[in-house]
Parts: structure tokens; sequence; C-alpha cells
């Protein structure tokens, strides 16, 4: 093998290994509907439709919840709301940035319900 085919070889080795070629773009960012499902959401709430019934439906939570606390909220529910029974959520900090503002989208339209988590 010659040099420089040693040293192309050497090289993509090193991209593919640091992520370089496979990577998503930063860009491209978590999609927030995604994660919502895999991160098992779903499984307690209602999204557009599909999902549980024991907590809020995620189209209505902007009605209460500001940005500010709905992230406070799905990392630590019971920082927020002690008598809170939802697990706090395991999240990369991009990926509940990205569920809070796709969950703000819906603020035009939602409705909270009379006894919204949180109402005294
Ligand atoms: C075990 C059931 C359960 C799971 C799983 C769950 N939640 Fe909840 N969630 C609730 C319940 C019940 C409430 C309202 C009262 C409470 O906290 O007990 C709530 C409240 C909320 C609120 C309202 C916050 C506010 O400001 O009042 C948001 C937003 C929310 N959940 C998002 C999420 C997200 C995002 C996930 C997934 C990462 C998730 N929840 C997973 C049960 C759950």
């Amino acid at each position: 093998m010659s040099i420089t085919m040693r040293a192309a070889v050497i090289l993509v080795c090193g991209l593919v290994m640091s992520g370089g070629i496979f990577s998503v773009p930063a860009h491209a960012g978590p999609n927030a509907k995604i994660l919502i499902e895999r991160k098992g959401c779903l499984v307690c709430h209602n999204l557009n439709g599909k999902g549980g019934r024991k907590g809020p439906p995620l189209q209505h939570v902007a009605a209460w919840s500001d940005p500010e606390r709905m992230r406070a909220y799905i990392s630590d529910p019971k920082g927020i709301n002690p008598g809170s029974i939802m697990p706090p959520a395991r999240l990369k900090d991009e990926e509940l940035d990205a569920i809070v503002e796709y969950l703000q989208s819906f603020k035009d339209s939602a409705q909270a319900p009379e006894n919204w988590p949180g109402k005294k």
C-alpha cells in the first residue's frame, strides 16, 4: 500500500470514528414529536388524539405553562408541584428545548382545563 493510500485510510477511519461523516448536522435538531413518543410521555399524555389520560393533553399545556415553568416541570415535576406523579424526564438540554418549543407552539389554540396542575 502506498503512503498516500495509507494516509487516506487513516483519514477516513478517523472521520468515521469521530462521527464526522455520520453525525446529524447540528441545525437539524431533535424532532420533538419523535422525542415525546420515545421518552414515554404518551404513556400518560395525549398529543393530538394519541396517548394516555393520566396527564393533561400536551397540546393544551401552553395555556398555563410558560416556557420557563414548562422546562422546570419536565426536568423536575416535584420541584414545581410537590404532589406531582410525573417522573422527571432524562433529556439532553437540546431535547428539552425542542420539546418546550414544540409544546409552546400550541399556545394560541391551547385551553386550560378547570383543574390544570398547580391551580390553587
Ligand atoms: C407517569 C405519567 C407521566 C409521564 C410518563 C409523563 N407525564 Fe407529564 N404529567 C403527568 C401528570 C399526571 C401531570 C399533571 C399533574 C402531575 O404532575 O402529577 C403532568 C404534567 C405535565 C406538564 C404540565 C406542566 C405544567 O407546567 O403544569 C407537562 C408540560 C408535561 N407533563 C410534559 C411531559 C413530558 C414532555 C413527558 C415526557 C418526557 C411527560 N410529561 C411524561 C404525567 C406524566
